[in-house]
């Protein structure tokens, strides 16, 4: 279980997440929306701890995240993977050896100063590019992929983290519509096969209707929403968007062009199961 307690963070005197409190269970998928500016990827990378909270607590566990230091600060990192909008690979190393980096926090220093990497852990890089369909590429140079591969690396390299929690911070946000299905197919197959928690950010509603069993809608730092995706009604979205005079909110700019054959209507009556709208045509 990952749990936030009142976490805020401030920047000087703008507070850009306020105080959040929310608990995901072990193997959740969540979705965070919200406008540009909401506090999403401060949020995730509060998680992670790659910026520290201003106040509140983080917990996983028994871990009180929000304190960890040193060694146990990387373990925490290990334990929870980050996967970025811009794929974050080194473009003149090959896949390969970019999906083997994602062992480096479980090794010692000299073993990765001489770039050592046992067979073993060879063989489970190839299989995680396997998995994720792109073991043809394990030799080519990462900044020679397109944008779809990059980003299957780079979840590649978060499976060789042996992660408890994926974070994702609007991971499909570079891609085209094809690519993008790919990807949130891959992280919805590690959640529900591996019982991964994934936490991703995402800029388009229907995206996270489609894959999340839960959404958390965030408004100017605050969490305006916290429910299964069948709950977003029209009045959530407004909320979650902010309501101009009423105006009726423009699914277009919340929409990405993933087209599912199972797209949701704004307001179910009754929630569904996350398999039932997971899983694209
Ligand atoms: N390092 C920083 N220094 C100062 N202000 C920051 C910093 N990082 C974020 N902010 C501010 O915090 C607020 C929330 O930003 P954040 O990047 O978390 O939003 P977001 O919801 O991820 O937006 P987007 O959809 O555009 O990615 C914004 O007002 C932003 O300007
Ligand atoms: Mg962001």
């Amino acid at each position: 279980m990952l749990e936030l307690s009142n976490v805020t963070r401030r920047f000087g005197k703008n507070t850009a997440v306020d105080s959040v409190t929310v608990s995901i269970p072990q193997g959740q998928m969540v979705g965070i929306i919200g406008r540009s500016g909401a506090g999403k990827s401060t949020l995730l990378r509060m998680i992670n701890r790659l910026i520290d909270p201003s106040e509140g607590d983080i917990r996983f566990g028994e871990k009180q995240v929000s304190a960890l230091k040193g060694r146990d600060l990387r373990d925490w990192q290990r334990d929870c993977a980050m996967i970025f909008q811009q794929f974050n690979l080194v473009p003149r190393l090959n896949v390969l050896t970019n999906v083997l980096l994602g062992r480096l926090n479980h090794r010692n220093t000299i073993l990765n100063l001489l770039n050592i990497f046992t067979p073993e852990e060879r063989a489970q890089a190839l299989l995680a590019l396997e998995r994720l369909g792109i073991e043809q590429t394990a030799l080519q140079r990462a900044g020679t992929l397109s944008g779809g591969q990059q980003q299957r690396v780079a979840i590649a390299r978060a499976l060789m983290q042996n992660p408890k929690v994926i974070l994702a911070d609007e991971p499909i946000a570079s891609l085209d519509p094809l690519n993008a299905q790919i990807v949130m197919d891959s992280l919805k197959d590690i959640n529900e096969r591996d019982g991964i928690t994934v936490v991703t950010n995402l800029h388009t509603l229907d995206t996270a209707r489609t894959y999340c069993e839960r959404v958390i809608g965030m408004y100017q730092g605050r969490v305006v929403f916290d429910g299964p995706s069948s709950a977003l009604t029209r009045e959530a979205v407004r909320q979650i968007y902010g309501s101009q005079d009423n105006a009726e909110i423009s699914e277009a700019i919340t929409s990405t062009s993933i087209k599912q054959s199972s797209t949701q209507p704004s307001a179910p009556v009754t929630p569904m199961p996350a398999q039932q709208i997971a899983s694209p045509a």
